[in-house]
C-alpha cells in the first residue's frame, strides 16, 4: 500500500469541493469503481486497503455474485483478497442507483476495435450513459479506459451534462462554481500485467482533469493509493500520454520483430544482439520479438489515435507500419513450422502438432488477442490438427473473435507429436525436458535460450 501523504492543492477549492477533496485526502470517502475485470478490481482491491470504503458496479452478474461470495475470478487475484476486501468494505452491485452515494466514481470498462478496427466507445457511451441519472453535485467522475484525446470532453461530459437529472453541468474551466457543479478527469490505467519487478502501486499515476479543481480531486484520490501522481494540463493530455506509451511500445516491438525476420535470413541470433546492445547504459532499451502482439492493449490502442488523426487530415505513418509488421508475425510462426516439419519430411497437412501457451504473454491468464488464436486458425487452415496445453487454460471456448471448444492436453508423450510450438514462455514449463521428450520444436519466444538440439527451430 502506498505511504504517500496528499499534496496540499494548490488550487482554492469552492466548498462543493473542499468537502469531496477532504474526504478523499482522510480516505473516508466512498469511491464507486465501474467495471471490474483486469482493471477495475485490482484497483477496488488497492483503494479497499488504503481505508476508502468501496462500490464495485458492473453489468456482468456472475462478477458480482462472485465478488459478494468473496470469489476471485481473475487467477493472480487469490480469494483471501477478495475476502480480505469485503472485510474492508468491498461490494459489488449491477444497482446503477448506488452511484449517488459515492464522492467520486472510476469509470474502468472495455475500449476494443470494431470488426472494421475503428475505435468501440459502446462501452464507455453505455456506462456514461447508465451513470449520469445518478450523479451529484461535487462527485468527481474519473475515466481510466484507454481511449484517444477527446473522448472525455467530447463523449463523456456532454452525455453527464444532457442525462443527469439535476441540471447539473461540469464545472467550466477557468470558473469557481460555488453549485450545481460536478467534476471530470481522465486518468489512465498503465498495469503491466504479469510484471512482477514494479508493484502497482508504485506506478505513477497521470491525472488531466477538464479544469484544474477535478484535477486536483482526482491527484488526492489517486494519492490516497499511488506513491506518485503525475498531474497533466487536461484530460486530453492525459489520454494522449497513454497513447505515446503504448504506440511506442507497438512500433518498438515492430522494429525487433522484423529485424528478426532479417536477421533469420542472415542466420545472426536476434536476441544474443538485444541482449549485447542492452549492455549500452544510454539510448537503448530493449524489445523482444514474438510470434505477434496481445492483449487489450498494444494491438488495439494505437488505432484509436490513427482513427482520429484521421478528423485532422492526418496519417500516422508509424502506426500503420507498426501493426502491418506485427500482424504478419503469426503468418511468420506457421512458416516455420512448415519449415521445421519439413526439414523431417513431413507436411503441415496432416500433421499432429501441439501449441505451448495460449495467453498473449507469459504468466498471465489473459487471451485476448492473443497471437496463439491467429496461429491455430492458420494451421487449422493448412490441414494440421492443433491441440494446446496452457497452465491458465483448462479450456478455451468462445470470446469476441474465436470460437475454438478446445480443452487443455496433459503435456506427456511428447513424442507422439509433429511438432510442439512454443507460443508462450510460461515460465513453469521445463523446456529442457520438453525438447528432450520432443521430435521437433518451433520456438518463438527464446524459450529454449541455451539449449542445444537440432531438434529445435527458432523463429
Ligand atoms: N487489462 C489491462 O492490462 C489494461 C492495462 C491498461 C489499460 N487497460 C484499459 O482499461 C480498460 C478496461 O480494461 P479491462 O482489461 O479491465 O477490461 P475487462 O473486459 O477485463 O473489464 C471490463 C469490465 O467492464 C464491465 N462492463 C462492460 N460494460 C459495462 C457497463 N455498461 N457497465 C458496467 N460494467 C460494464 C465488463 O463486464 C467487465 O467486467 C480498457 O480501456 C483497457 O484498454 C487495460
Amino acid at each position: 500500500m502506498s505511504t504517500a501523504t496528499s499534496t496540499p492543492s494548490l488550487v482554492t477549492l469552492p466548498k462543493i469541493a473542499q468537502e469531496r477533496y477532504e474526504r478523499l485526502s482522510s480516505r473516508t470517502a466512498n469511491i464507486g469503481v465501474i467495471g471490474l475485470g483486469y482493471v477495475g478490481l485490482p484497483l477496488s482491491l488497492l483503494l479497499c486497503e488504503a481505508g476508502f470504503k468501496v462500490t464495485g458496479f458492473d453489468i456482468d452478474v456472475k462478477k458480482v455474485t462472485d465478488l459478494e461470495a468473496g470469489r476471485s475470478y481473475i487467477f493472480r487475484i487469490e480469494h483471501t483478497e477478495i475476502e480480505t476486501a469485503r472485510k474492508q468494505g468491498l461490494q459489488a452491485t449491477t444497482e446503477f442507483s448506488k452511484l449517488s452515494d459515492m464522492d467520486a466514481i472510476i469509470l474502468c470498462v472495455p475500449t476494443p476495435l470494431t470488426e472494421h478496427r475503428e475505435p468501440d466507445l459502446s462501452y464507455v457511451e453505455n456506462t456514461t450513459r447508465a451513470a449520469a441519472p445518478w450523479i451529484r453535485e461535487g462527485q468527481v467522475i474519473i475515466l481510466e479506459s484507454t481511449t484517444y484525446p477527446g473522448t472525455t470532453e467530447e463523449l463523456m461530459i456532454p452525455i453527464l451534462e444532457k442525462e443527469n437529472t439535476q441540471g447539473l453541468k461540469v464545472q467550466s474551466k477557468g470558473a469557481t462554481a460555488e453549485s450545481g457543479v460536478f467534476y471530470v478527469a481522465f486518468s489512465p490505467e498503465r498495469e503491466d500485467p504479469g510484471n512482477t519487478t514494479t508493484a502497482r502501486h508504485d506506478i505513477p499515476k497521470v491525472v488531466g482533469g477538464h479544469e484544474e479543481i477535478a484535477t486536483e480531486l482526482a491527484a488526492v484520490l489517486y494519492e490516497g493509493i499511488f506513491t506518485r501522481s503525475v498531474r497533466v494540463s487536461s484530460t486530453r493530455v492525459a489520454e494522449m500520454t497513454k497513447l505515446l506509451e503504448n504506440i511506442y511500445r507497438c512500433v518498438n516491438i515492430a522494429l525487433v520483430n522484423e529485424l528478426k525476420v532479417l536477421s533469420l535470413k542472415m542466420g545472426v541470433d536476434i536476441w544474443e544482439v538485444i541482449d549485447a546492445a542492452s549492455t549500452k547504459p544510454f539510448g537503448f532499451h530493449p524489445f523482444y520479438p514474438g510470434p505477434g502482439l496481445g492483449g487489450h492493449c498494444i494491438p488495439i490502442d494505437p488505432f484509436y489515435l490513427s482513427w482520429k488523426a484521421k478528423e485532422y487530415d492526418f496519417n500516422t505513418r508509424f502506426i500503420e507500419l507498426a501493426g502491418e509488421v506485427n500482424e504478419a508475425m503469426p503468418a511468420h510462426v506457421v512458416q516455420y513450422v512448415v519449415k521445421g516439419l519439413n526439414q523431417h519430411k513431413k507436411s503441415v497437412n496432416g500433421s499432429k502438432i501441439l501449441m505451448l501457451g495460449m495467453a498473449y504473454k507469459k504468466d498471465i491468464d489473459d487471451l485476448r488477442e492473443s497471437p496463439s488464436l491467429t496461429i491455430i486458425e492458420l494451421l487449422r487452415e493448412e490441414g494440421a490438427e492443433v491441440l494446446y496445453n496452457d497452465p491458465y487454460f483448462p479450456t478455451v471456448g468462445r470470446g469476441r473473435h474465436y470460437n475454438l471448444n478446445m480443452t487443455c492436453t496433459p503435456l506427456d508423450n511428447l513424442d507422439q507429436y509433429d511438432c510442439v510450438l512454443i507460443v508462450t514462455d510460461h515460465t513453469d514449463y521445463d523446456y529442457k525436458a520438453i525438447v528432450a521428450q520432443s521430435k521437433l520444436v518451433v520456438d518463438s519466444r527464446n524459450a529454449t535460450k541455451g539449449i542445444d538440439s537440432p531438434k529445435i527451430v527458432r523463429c
